[in-house]
C-alpha cells in the first residue's frame, strides 16, 4: 500500500464511517465503511470498533480520528451527543495505544472543513469560510483564508433560547418529521444569525444530510453563497486521514529534533 493511503475515521452521535484515503489525490480508495456507534458509546467500545476497522482494512501509518468534541491538546473537552466518560479523555492517545502507530484527534466538523478547503468545495477560496454539518448534532469549522480557527462549535449558538442543534440538525428534522421546506425555514434562520455575526463569504454545507442537497438547495437563502460539501458525507473521513499527515509531520519532526538534541549532546561529550 502506497504511503499516502492513511485511515480517516469519523466517529459521530449515530455512526462511525471509515475509509482508507489516499490524501495525495484527496480521494478514498476503499468503500466507505458505517458502522452503528455503540450504546453506550465509551471510550473503549468505540475505540475497540476504530481498531478493528484499522486491522480489518490493513491501514499502515498514522491514522486520523474525527470526533464530535471540542478537542483541545488531544483531550476531549465536551460530549453533547456522546456518553459522558468522553470527557478529559485522550482519545488519540489511547487508539495509538491500541494500534502502536499515531494517531490525529480532532473535532468532526474541523475535519470536514479540512476536506472542503483543501480539495473540495472551498479549495481556493480566501476569506472568510464557515462549514456546517448537519446530523446528530450541528458541526461547525470556520476558516480564513484557508486557516482553521478551531472548535468554533456553532451549533451550540443560543438559537431561540436553546442550542441551535436542538432545532435545525437532521437528526430534529428526522424526530418533528419536518419537511424540507419546514426543515430549510429553520436552517435560513439559523444561517442569517451566523451572517449577522461572521458575514463569511461562503456557507458550505456538510454532513449526511448534504448528500440530498439537490432536494433542497432552491429553499436555502443566505446572502452568503452556499454550496454543497463536495465530499459529503465523506467529508469528516477524508479531512481525518488529511490531518493524519500532520501527526505524521509531527512524528518526523520530533523524531529530528530528537536526533539532533542527542547529536549536540554528543558533542559536548555528555555520556
Ligand atoms: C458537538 C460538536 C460536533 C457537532 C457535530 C456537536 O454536538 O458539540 O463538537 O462537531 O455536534 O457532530
Amino acid at each position: 500500500m502506497a504511503d499516502s493511503v492513511l485511515l480517516g475515521l469519523d466517529v459521530g452521535g449515530s455512526s462511525i464511517k471509515a475509509a482508507l484515503v489516499d490524501v495525495q489525490r484527496g480521494q478514498t480508495v476503499t468503500p466507505l465503511q458505517v458502522i452503528p456507534t455503540p450504546a453506550p458509546s465509551t471510550p473503549d467500545a468505540v475505540l475497540e470498533i476504530c481498531a478493528r476497522v484499522d486491522r480489518q482494512l490493513g491501514a499502515r501509518g498514522p491514522v486520523g480520528l474525527a470526533f464530535p468534541s471540542v478537542i483541545q491538546h488531544g483531550i476531549a473537552r465536551t460530549a453533547a451527543n456522546v456518553d459522558q466518560s468522553w470527557l478529559g479523555f485522550a482519545g488519540g492517545e489511547r487508539l495509538g495505544a491500541l494500534i502502536t502507530r499515531p494517531v490525529e484527534f480532532i473535532n468532526d466538523a474541523d475535519a470536514a472543513g479540512i476536506a472542503e478547503m483543501a480539495a473540495g468545495a472551498g479549495r481556493g477560496v480566501e476569506g472568510v469560510v464557515l462549514l456546517l454539518t448537519f446530523g446528530t448534532g450541528i458541526g461547525s469549522a470556520l476558516f480564513m483564508d484557508g486557516e482553521l480557527v478551531p472548535n468554533t462549535e456553532l451549533g451550540h449558538m443560543e438559537f431561540h433560547g436553546v442550542d441551535a442543534e436542538k432545532i435545525a440538525s437532521a437528526r430534529e428534522r428526522t424526530a418533528e418529521r419536518l419537511d424540507y421546506e419546514q426543515w430549510c425555514a429553520r436552517v435560513n434562520d439559523y444561517l442569517a444569525r451566523l451572517h449577522a455575526l461572521f458575514w463569511p463569504d461562503l456557507f458550505i454545507i456538510g454532513g449526511s444530510i448534504s448528500e440530498d442537497f439537490e432536494q433542497y438547495r432552491h429553499l436555502l437563502h443566505s446572502p452568503t453563497e452556499i454550496r454543497r460539501a463536495a465530499y459529503g458525507a465523506q467529508s469528516g473521513v477524508v479531512g481525518a486521514a488529511f490531518a493524519a499527515v500532520r501527526a505524521q509531520r509531527r512524528t518526523t519532526a520530533a523524531a529530528a529534533g530528537a536526533a539532533a538534541a542527542a547529536g549536540a549532546t554528543g558533542a559536548r561529550g555528555v555520556p
